[in-house]
């Protein structure tokens, strides 16, 4: 079975530990979210986990073996990262993005094969962006580009799958697609997968596991149900809030009070 864990991750930059002393596991075949305040560490912890940030301490394990013993190819061959604020070089259009989530599966030749291509349309449609397949990717609307990268990680093809923040700049419909796709992902295609997400309420909804972070350590993790209370909220936003069900789907629905009305 195809699983990611850190044992003792102290992770940060230069002299500044923004993580310290973590472990943490990822359920398999599920979806996990990470939540806590802007600059808690959320996508440095994605991050190291995609070997992009080297921990300070501790180390992190693929299938039992440690990444730094990897190569690039093996990894991403098994794990795929949806960065906070992808780039790309040059002027390139959807389909060339698309397809760089293929290199890891090509040889000296550098060649796509039939299945490349197929994964490769798979991911295309399942964005909805066939249609802007010949456009560059600087000429289309931040959701447009925000969708090109996640086919892009997609047609990666991998068990493992990282999102950091998948749905800014998506407009409601799409961001409910596309969290409709990584669960569709997940259950018909048991793919494990960790993602950044803001919205407490849609978190609920998506999440088999929450994990909260706070002062540099996981404040909580468990389900929903169970990280996402009052006092949770109160503790890692500093925010005072209702917990309610969500009438379509029970589970925990966060109503904040305002500071000013
Ligand atoms: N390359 C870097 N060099 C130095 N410090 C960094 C670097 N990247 C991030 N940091 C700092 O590390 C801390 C954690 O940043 P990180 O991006 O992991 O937060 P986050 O939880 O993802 O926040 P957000 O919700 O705003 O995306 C912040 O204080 C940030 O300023
Ligand atoms: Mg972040």
């Amino acid at each position: 079975m195809k699983n990611i864990q850190g044992h003792n991750l102290t992770i940060g930059y230069e002299d500044t530990v923004i993580i310290d002393d973590v472990s943490i596991e990822f359920p398999v075949n599920k979806i996990t979210i990470l939540i806590g305040a802007n600059g808690c560490g959320k996508s440095t912890m994605l991050r190291s986990f995609a070997r992009l940030l080297k921990p300070m301490d501790g180390d992190i394990e693929l299938n039992g073996r440690s990444i730094s013993s990897l190569s690039n190819k093996q990894i991403s061959r098994e794990l795929a990262i949806l960065p906070q604020n992808p780039v790309v070089s040059g002027s390139i259009t959807v389909r060339e993005l698309v397809e760089m989530g293929r290199f890891p599966y090509q040889n000296w030749r550098n060649k796509l094969d039939e299945k490349d291509k197929k994964m490769i349309e798979k991911a295309l449609k399942d964005t909805n962006m066939l249609e802007f397949s010949d456009r560059t990717l600087d000429s289309l609307s931040g959701g447009q580009r925000q969708r090109v990268w996640i086919a892009m990680v997609l047609a990666q093809d991998t068990d493992i799958i990282l999102l950091d923040e998948p749905t800014t700049y998506l407009d409601v419909t799409y961001q409910i697609d596309i969290l409709d796709l990584v669960y569709k992902l997940n259950k018909e295609e048991g793919k494990t997968i960790v993602m950044v997400l803001h919205d407490l309420n849609l978190s609920c909804r998506y999440a088999d596991h929450i994990i909260a972070l706070k002062d540099k350590k996981v404040y909580k993790q468990g389900t929903p149900n169970d990280v996402v209370t009052k006092e949770v909220v109160k503790h890692i936003f500093d925010m005072d809030c209702e917990i309610i069900k969500d009438p379509l789907y029970k589970t925990p629905m966060f109503v904040p009070y305002s500071r000013a009305i």
